[in-house]
């Protein structure tokens, strides 16, 4: 039994590093601002490679922006409110569910993309009802104008 306490200590030494757990307030900050901005460059790709019928190229830019999504609900803990200039809104942590359900409505929203694109009749209409929609109903709540 002691053994096993032992490891799993150790263990835990050897994995908490990677987990968001450890980051710093700046790591954090930086790296959802990054995630963000990424998503932004994949979205405007996907719209410009779905002009062009390409439609099995934009697909893995929609599973990626669909995973990132998941990966920022770890991204604003309770200690990241303010610095390293965060346009985050205090109103997230108000309603830390209502936020969270958006991001993951956003998420499950690129995987229906991804699904309904090979047969839908508006690529447009898809785009904005199932990608850029979801970004304005969430920065005009929780993201600081500018
Ligand atoms: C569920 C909420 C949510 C969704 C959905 C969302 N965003 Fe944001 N976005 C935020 C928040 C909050 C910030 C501010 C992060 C910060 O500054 O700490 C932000 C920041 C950004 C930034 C600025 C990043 C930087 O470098 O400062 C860009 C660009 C951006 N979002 C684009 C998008 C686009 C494009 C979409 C849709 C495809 C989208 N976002 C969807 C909440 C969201």
């Amino acid at each position: 039994m002691k053994k096993i306490k032992i490891f799993l200590v150790a263990i835990s030494f050897i994995i908490t590093p990677f987990s968001i757990g450890a980051q710093s307030v700046e790591d954090i900050i930086k790296g959802r601002k990054a995630m963000f901005s990424e998503n932004y460059q994949n979205a405007k790709r996907i719209s410009i490679l779905l002009k062009s019928g390409r439609i099995d190229e934009a697909k893995p830019l929609m599973e990626k922006i669909s995973k990132n999504y998941i990966k920022l609900l770890d991204y604003f803990p309770e200690n990241t409110k303010e610095g390293f200039k965060t346009e985050a809104l205090p109103s997230i942590w108000e309603n830390k569910k209502e936020f969270n359900d958006l991001m993951k409505k956003a998420s499950d929203d690129m995987i229906k993309l991804a699904e309904a694109i090979d047969t839908a009749e508006d690529l447009r209409a898809i785009q904005k009802k199932l990608m850029w929609s979801n970004c304005s109903a969430c920065h005009s709540k929780f993201r600081a104008p500018h």
